[in-house]
């Protein structure tokens, strides 16, 4: 149990363990491999510059996943944390799914990204929502400008969004809470190491993540059956 003082504010970082469980696979776990490519030789700049078609296939595929996926009893129970403590709670997602927001969170910082938007590689527009997918025979979508379209996904290499405002929050929580991601790809596998001289940290996830020493308490176990009964409010 976590308690949540009525000043704190509440650091929360989710990985894709937190949507395993609504039937969306982790990276690094068993199902993790799309048609044997690995996750960084499909979601990169180099892959989109070679071969364009594939990434759009890997991404149509992810966006087919993601609108069959339900929220779970963790996304929902963070949805109601944000109801009771408002603002003071900061919810960043490594996830490009929706289902914290299908789960009813208003504010959700995603920093790898959204699966289901678009965005032109050359201009300056908007990332747009788009759901539809782009596999063979259908062509590669195109903005008026020319450019082609991509996926509105921060891919390896690139830097994440929402930094700043990202790293003004680790300034000033209380409480940094990681569930179910393995601590393995920057910055977001920093992000506790920078604020445990002064907040309280923990992990929610059935394996110890690869920065676990860097938690002072780790729940062993499946977020959709801890992360409901894991805060108590003051
Ligand atoms: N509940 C909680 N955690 C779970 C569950 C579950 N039901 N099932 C698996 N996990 C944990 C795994 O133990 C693992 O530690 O979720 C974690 C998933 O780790 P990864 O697959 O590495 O996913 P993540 O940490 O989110 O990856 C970070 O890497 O591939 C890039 O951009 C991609 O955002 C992603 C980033």
């Amino acid at each position: 149990m976590i308690r949540v003082g009525k000043q704190n504010r509440v650091f929360i970082l989710t990985g894709a363990g937190v949507s395993a469980e609504s039937g969306i696979p982790t990276f690094r776990g068993a199902g993790g491999l799309w048609r044997n490519y690995r996750i960084e030789a499909v979601a990169s700049p180099e892959a989109w510059a070679r071969d364009p078609v594939l990434v759009w296939e890997f991404y149509s595929m992810r966006r087919k996943m993601a609108k069959a996926a339900r929220p779970n009893a963790a996304h929902v129970a963070l949805a109601e944390l944000e109801s009771k403590i408002g603002e003071r709670l900061f919810l960043c997602t490594q996830n490009v799914d929706n289902l914290h927001e299908q789960a009813g969170s208003t504010h959700v910082t995603h920093m790898h990204g959204e699966l289901l938007k678009t965005r032109c590689e050359r201009c300056l527009r908007e990332p747009f929502a788009d759901d539809a997918c782009y596999e063979p025979p259908v062509a590669i979508p195109r903005c008026e400008c020319g450019g082609k379209l991509r996926p509105h996904i921060c891919w390896f290499g690139e830097v994440p969004f929402k930094l700043d405002s990202i790293f003004a929050e680790l300034e000033r929580c209380a409480l940094f809470v990681a569930i179910g991601t393995s601590g393995v790809v920057e910055p977001a596998a920093s992000f506790v190491a920078q604020v445990r001289a002064r907040a309280r940290t923990y992990y929610v996830g059935p394996e110890l993540p690869a920065n676990h020493s860097a938690f002072e308490e780790c729940f062993q176990g499946e977020a959709g059956k801890i992360v409901p009964d894991l805060f108590r409010l003051d």
